[in-house]
């Protein structure tokens, strides 16, 4: 490990942030291939999230994703004001935020853009992601059989007006990249033939028990990076998120005897198994020694091919964050929101 100034006369033991790898966008512009993610959901507060921000920025990280629906965008700007007084340049920084469901009316996009940034004490945003493609807002914390009145399916000609705002944010210089979020090969194809600027990143699940390798090959395929959210397949996430059938990928046999093997975490070896394939993975932590493990997964000798190719046999499709909260009517499963025949459904 090299240290690292933290610019107030000290030295922290850290990654220098030009050894972690970067993903090049179709624009040209680099991201690291490393985020640390920021959903605190039910057990981490918004101070606790702001401070693992501000100490990642010291141990190397320089990749934050966002969200106006985390509830903390207030605090994580007060951190990321300190970490750029503190020497590192905004230029250096790379920080996603996301439009929420219920702000998706044109005349709200733009707004809800600014809070953001200013929020989060920026300029412009290095990323801005449509967070769902359904205008359907729900209440934090609600169950998961709560469903809102005025819930609508995707409909094509609404999320394109939404777009338009997106990429008015684009003109305006507040956003330097838009992306979509939860969104499938059907509704990408729609979205890639009448974008005026196309999406340069996707995010979406993505962990070795759910590879979602169409999803992933496609949006690759198109230019669009892919940034992977619950890259340790969340094990933390609240029992309103849970099903019986659910998998867990830091207890699969496979990932355990790679970990005993490197001597790391078993959620390391689905932080280094992420950037290996390719994608951005955005592990969510506020303990420092994890979030300093997963960086040092991505800065050290990669996992083998022999590896590799283990880890793509034990996808088991398991989809964690199936968005129940966003179906729009009853008697609807949590596949109608994902388009799994290929078909939009209405
Ligand atoms: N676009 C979307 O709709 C969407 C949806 C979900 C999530 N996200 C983003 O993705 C981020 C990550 O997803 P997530 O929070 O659901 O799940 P995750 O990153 O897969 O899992 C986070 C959990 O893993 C633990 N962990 C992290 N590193 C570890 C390590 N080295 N050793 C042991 N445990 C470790 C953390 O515990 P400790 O805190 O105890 O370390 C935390 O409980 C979110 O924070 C958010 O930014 C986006």
């Amino acid at each position: 490990m090299k240290p690292l100034p933290d610019g107030r006369g000290s030295v922290a033991a850290g990654i220098d942030p030009r050894l972690v790898p970067k993903r090049t966008l179709y624009t040209g512009a680099l991201m690291p291939a490393i985020g640390l993610g920021t959903f605190g959901s039910d057990h981490a507060g918004a101070g606790q999230v702001a401070a693992a921000v501000k100490d990642a920025a010291l141990l190397g990280y320089r990749h934050f994703d966002c969200a106006s629906i985390y509830g903390n965008e207030d605090r994580i700007g007060a951190a990321l004001r300190e970490v750029m007084e503190q020497g590192t340049p905004r230029e250096e920084l790379w920080v996603t935020s996301k439009l929420w469901n219920d702000k998706h009316a044109e005349a709200d996009v733009i707004p809800s853009c600014r809070k953001s940034l200013a929020d989060l004490q920026l300029e412009y945003l290095d990323a801005y992601l449509v967070h769902w493609p359904f205008p359907n807002f729900h209440p934090p914390h609600c169950d998961v059989s709560s469903r809102s009145p005025d819930a609508r399916p995707y409909i094509h000609e609404n999320f394109m007006q939404t777009w338009r705002q997106m990429e008015n944010l684009v003109d305006l210089g507040l956003v330097r990249h838009i992306g979509t979020s939860n969104v499938t090969i059907a509704k990408l194809k729609l979205i890639l033939r009448d974008a005026r600027i196309a999406p340069a990143v996707n995010e979406m699940e993505l962990h070795p028990h759910f590879q979602q390798p169409e999803l992933f090959e496609f949006v690759r395929a198109h230019g669009i990076a892919p940034i992977g959210y619950s890259p340790i397949g969340s094990p933390a996430r609240p029992e309103r998120d849970r099903t019986a059938e659910d998998t867990v990928d830091i207890e699969d046999p496979v990932i355990v005897s790679i970990a005993r093997r490197l001597g790391v975490h078993a959620a390391v070896v689905c932080v280094k198994w992420a950037v290996g394939r390719g994608q951005t993975p955005i592990p969510f932590s506020t303990k420092r020694r994890n979030y300093l493990a997963n960086l040092q997964g991505v800065v050290s000798a990669p996992l083998t091919p022999e590896d590799m190719r283990a880890i793509a046999g034990i996808d088991k499709t398991c989809r964690l964050i199936k968005g129940q909260v966003f179906l729009w009517k009853a008697g609807q499963s949590w596949e109608d929101l994902w388009d799994v025949d290929g078909v939009i459904k209405a």
